[in-house]
């Protein structure tokens, strides 16, 4: 069987056997990979201990099918095509063979400084193409990358080193976005400072801000890369890595403590990813795909790197931010490389959307062919305007629901063959078996109904464990409720059986489709020396889809309150990153509690929302007397 559906009624059979036969279906998909060796048994899973296996025993390497296996037909087209933050700075284009050429230096480079298969490297980089290089030449020699965004904070790259041991760190001296210049290797240094197990920091030169390269510990990628020239640029042979082997750690925000570590592996994950990217994106040979995602993300991980070189795309990597220099930027790229589909956030498309017409002028986007939106959920008006504006009505748009945890898109459209409705991610992909349960656990059957959304089969791209604890990979996902994967979104399905996503229903707050804890935004507040406790609420937000509100009770400090607002700013800041920083700050004597010493978090999220008036029962609460405060100084 090969890889592609064609038509709606193809979509209806295949999704029908995947339901029926998963492990035929699954193996015929798998087929269509490079195996070193095939598996034993295709599934083995027990959701109430958290255990998924696919493919056991089969050995592959990611990196031959991302790379190795195109050369013969592919190997002079361009793999990645980069765009850097500056338009007047040069574009790269690297072809599929002089990609595989850059991950086998690096891969030995990652060798001479004693990376060996199994170690955790930690990948701090900004968008250029060595950072996609970096993560596949870990691929490649079997270590585990664990990518973390370049907004985030000395100190969530500090838990996150910690969590994971990396001995060995990728870096650059700093990185461009807009306007500004990313301290890059400053940020990491303040980071070892609670990572003294940190044995080599690899720098790339990128931005030529000063740097302290500290003596035994830290080298330059450039020097470390002449001298694998010097040895004659050695093949970097593919690692035989088993199919339940890790692949990568990607840190994502739960509703309770730190960050947890979501584990993919080798076999399955390259299945899911390659299978999603060919059917939902009905990618054709040629095209170029642009996913705007930061790698520091799943999406940029799943589509942009891994799901798009799996299927021999051109893949464009765009280094800077929509806005600059100005709102067209996306539109000049779109123009200039002919990009065929475009992969985006809703919050970018409201934010540009904002900017009218006077952007898209003069630009020519006759190029595309399809539209997809990712991360949360998108508006009528943004989906409307996507479709007119970007898409002149001639391009499908997928709206791709799926999470960290789900390793690649679960419940989307496959562009041009399932009718669309603005709004909804439809229909479920096939292998992918949603259900909706009620408070009780049980499942709510039919059309037309809502509850939260569960996944009751296993796919090949599922999480596989937190890592470091088992335990917590368990608890958060597999027994809310029994034998089912809890996704933590709510969900309704229409008439048509079609789902839309309606948010979360945990304390998780997506910020322009990035997902924040509430627990983490209060313990980063509470830190704050003058700080007695708080409480973070999400809320309606225009451009990022949900803001940050927080409630904060403040101690007895003559300090100034604007300057208090602006110093919790600042910590939460130097804790989490910039993008937990709250958008509103409401000073409050008391917060609204039980007599059991809950918060009501029901009533603070109406607040948030602007509802003054239908609060609910607040008879159980310990002084209903704060809720009029709180009502009266509402922001
Ligand atoms: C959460 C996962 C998946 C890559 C980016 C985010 C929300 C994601 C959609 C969508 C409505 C969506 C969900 C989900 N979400 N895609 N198409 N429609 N909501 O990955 O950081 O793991 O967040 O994003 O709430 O649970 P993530």
């Amino acid at each position: 069987m090969s890889l592609r559906i064609h038509s709606f009624e193809e979509y209806t059979q295949v999704y029908k056997k995947s339901v029926d036969q998963p492990e035929a279906f699954w193996a015929e998909i798998a087929d269509n990979f490079l195996w070193q060796k095939k598996w034993d048994q295709v599934l083995d899973w027990d959701f109430r201990k958290a255990d998924t296996k696919w493919f056991s025993n089969a050995k592959l390497n990611i990196t031959e099918n991302c790379i190795d296996r195109h050369l013969e037909k592919l190997g002079h087209q361009s793999a990645i095509i980069w765009e850097p933050n500056d338009p007047e700075q040069h574009h790269r284009k690297i072809t599929y063979k002089e990609l595989h050429a850059k991950v086998s230096q690096v891969g030995t480079m990652l060798k001479n400084n004693g990376v060996k298969k199994g170690d955790r490297v930690c990948i701090y980089m900004p968008m250029v193409p060595e950072l996609a290089i970096a993560v596949l030449a870990c691929a490649r020699i079997g270590a585990i990358h664990s990518v973390v965004f370049g907004g985030f904070s000395a100190q969530s790259i500090a838990d996150r080193i910690q969590d994971a041991q990396c001995e060995v760190v990728i870096t650059a001296d700093g990185g461009f976005r807009g306007t500004k210049d990313v301290p890059l290797k400053n940020v990491i240094d303040e980071a070892l400072v609670q990572c003294p197990f940190v044995r080599r920091v690899i720098v790339l030169t990128r931005s030529r801000t000063p740097v302290s390269m500290i003596k035994g510990r830290d080298c330059w990628w450039e020097d470390e890369i002449k001298k694998v020239e010097i040895m004659g640029n050695p093949e970097c042979v593919a690692e035989p890595m088993d199919s339940e082997d890790e692949l990568f750690i990607l840190y994502t925000s739960g509703s309770t403590g730190k960050p947890k570590g979501v584990v993919h592996t080798c076999g399955g994950y390259m299945v899911y990813t390659g299978y999603t990217f060919a059917n939902v994106f009905q990618y054709e040979p040629g095209e170029v795909f642009f996913c705007t995602a930061d790698i520091g993300w799943i999406t940029g991980h799943s589509y942009l790197v891994y799901g798009a070189l799996l299927q021999g795309a051109t893949t464009l990597m765009f280094e800077g931010v929509p806005n600059w220099p100005d709102a067209g930027r996306f539109w000049d790229i779109v123009d200039k490389y002919k990009v065929n589909i475009l992969y985006t956030a809703p919050t970018a498309i409201r934010s540009l959307m904002g900017f009218g017409d006077e952007p898209l002028e003069g630009k020519d986007l006759s190029s595309l062919t399809k539209l997809g939106s990712v991360g949360e959920p998108i508006n009528e008006e943004a989906w409307n305007w996507y479709n007119e504006k970007i898409g002149k009505r001639k391009c499908p748009i997928v709206d791709t629901w799926w999470q960290t945890e789900t390793g690649g898109i679960m419940i989307s459209p496959l562009a041009g063959l399932t009718p669309t409705k603005p709004g909804y991610a439809t229909l479920p992909l096939p292998g992918i078996q949603p259900c909706l349960v009620d408070e009780n656990g049980n499942e709510i059957e039919g059309n037309g109904v809502s509850g939260n959304l569960c996944i009751k089969f296993p796919w090949p791209g599922i999480i596989r464990t937190t890592y470091g604890d088992h335990e917590r990979c368990r608890t958060t996902y597999f027994s809310t409720y029994d034998n089912k994967y809890f996704t933590g979104d709510g969900c309704l399905r229409d008439e048509d059986g079609y789902y839309r996503i309606t948010g979360r229903v945990d304390d998780v707050i997506n910020v322009s489709g990035h997902r924040i804890g509430t627990a983490e935004v209060e313990n980063a507040i509470n830190m704050h020396a003058d700080v007695i406790e708080s409480a973070v609420v999400g809320y309606p937000h225009n451009i990022k889809g949900q803001g940050i509100y927080a409630y904060v009770i403040l101690g007895s400090s003559l300090h100034d309150h604007d300057l208090t607002r602006r110093d919790i700013l600042q910590t939460v800041t130097r804790i989490i990153g910039a993008i937990a920083k709250p958008d509103k700050i409401q000073f409050v004597s008391g917060l609204p509690k039980t007599r059991s010493g809950k918060i009501m978090r029901r009533i603070l999220r109406k607040v948030a929302e602007g509802e003054t008036e239908n609060l609910g029962d607040t008879s159980t609460l310990l002084d209903p007397a704060v809720v009029d405060e709180i009502k009266a100084g509402a922001l």
